[in-house]
């Protein structure tokens, strides 16, 4: 109680400080668009996006959404990604702030990274929001994401429905965790250990050889799963924490004729891994609906960068700190061959680039209009 009673207070002292920063900025910046009808005192909001390897989502979901939400604000924003490269993620942190940059969303690299950069911005007066991933330790004003438990529950549940569709007996399930330095890829990981923990000690299911990917790097997916193949060529089923990994399992089952009846989880809906899905190599992913993330998130930034203090509706606990972190978290969806019409339907990627060659009989196969 007394610990945020007392964060309230420096992230009040930190808007004042803040407000007081942008108030004698005329605004030059060389990648933010701004509107002629921006309010004068609204400050500039910058973005730091991870990578654009480890998952589409970045650079082709979330750079666009978050563009539309701050364009249609009438807010000064500056939009980059720091290509996996920490040093980097912090150089550019403190060209956004030189330049006007009165809140920063960051997508960090890891908790540690992540808290040098909070920690300096905080020491400017720039308020941080956590953007999907939660920095831990790190103390930001705001966390935006989804409930990330559930998406991993979703993909357990999703990989028990796909053996027991394929009648599976005892099969012996691989793991493809997240990168070891995200926590999100715990709370995925946690979720679906929730659903297929309880097969492997009742002996229905047996684990098989599980990894992290290091900055769920695709490549490295490959070359590890290759590794967990040949160390256990009986691998009957594949939890991938992500369409990317996924994919990367696939690639090889593909090499050794066992893509459609090793059934892989994934996640974020991509057009691969939405092919995939429909070309029966993959069972399934989680749909995360990054346009509502994307506007939670620019909603309160928006209202900091006018120097408001907005409420939040949920809070998550940081347990690091113990400390409650004000926060927005959205709901994934299971999509599998059946749905993932509502991927298209929701605009999230359209039937152009999805039906492409042979996948268009797929489509239709698929209700996709
Ligand atoms: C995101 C996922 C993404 C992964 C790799 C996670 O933090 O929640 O959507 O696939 O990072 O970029």
């Amino acid at each position: 109680m007394r610990k945020g009673i007392l964060s309230l207070t420096a992230a009040a002292a930190a808007l004042a400080l803040g407000l007081t920063a942008c108030g004698g900025d005329s605004g030059q910046t060389t990648t933010s668009t701004s509107s002629a009808s921006a309010p004068a005192k609204a400050g500039k909001i910058g973005v730091i996006l991870p990578d654009s390897k480890s998952s589409a989502r970045w650079e082709t979901a979330d750079r666009k959404y978050l563009e539309e939400a701050f364009k249609a604000a009438g807010v000064q924003y500056d939009i980059q990604n720091a290509q996996n490269d920490k040093t980097a993620f912090q150089t550019i942190a403190d060209q956004m702030v030189t330049n006007g940059a009165t809140v920063l969303m960051i997508v960090n690299l890891d908790s540690g990274s992540g808290k040098a950069v909070i920690d300096k911005a905080k020491s400017q007066g720039v308020a941080v929001i956590d953007y999907d991933r939660l920095t831990l330790g790190g103390g930001a004003a705001y966390y935006v994401s989804f409930d990330n438990t559930k998406v991993g529950t979703l993909q357990g549940e999703g990989l028990v429905k796909c053996l027991t569709d394929k009648k599976a007996e005892k099969p012996i399930v691989a793991y493809l965790n997240g990168s070891p330095t995200d926590n999100n890829a715990t709370l995925f990981k946690a979720g679906y250990d929730g659903v297929l923990k309880p097969k492997f000690d009742s002996g229905e299911y047996v684990k098989g050889p599980e990894q992290s990917v290091p900055d769920w790097d695709n490549t490295q997916a490959g070359t590890l799963f290759e590794q967990m193949l040949t160390e256990q060529p009986k691998i009957a089923g594949v939890l991938a924490a992500n369409d990317g990994l996924g994919n990367a399992a696939i690639t090889v089952l593909k090499k050794n004729n066992l893509n459609g009846k090793v059934p892989v989880t994934g996640q974020d809906a991509t057009v691969q891994g939405l092919q995939n899905i429909l070309a029966g190599d993959q069972c399934m992913t989680v749909y995360k609906a990054v346009k509502k993330e994307a506007d939670a998130a620019a909603k309160l930034a928006v209202a900091l960068a006018k120097g408001e203090k907005p409420t939040a509706t949920s809070s998550v606990k940081d347990p690091e700190t113990g400390q409650d972190v004000p926060s927005e978290l959205m709901e994934p969806q299971a999509i599998y061959f059946d749905n993932v019409k509502d991927v298209v339907a929701d605009g999230y990627v359209t039937k152009e680039e999805l039906c492409t060659g042979d996948f268009a009989e797929k489509c239709t196969e698929a209700g996709i209009q």
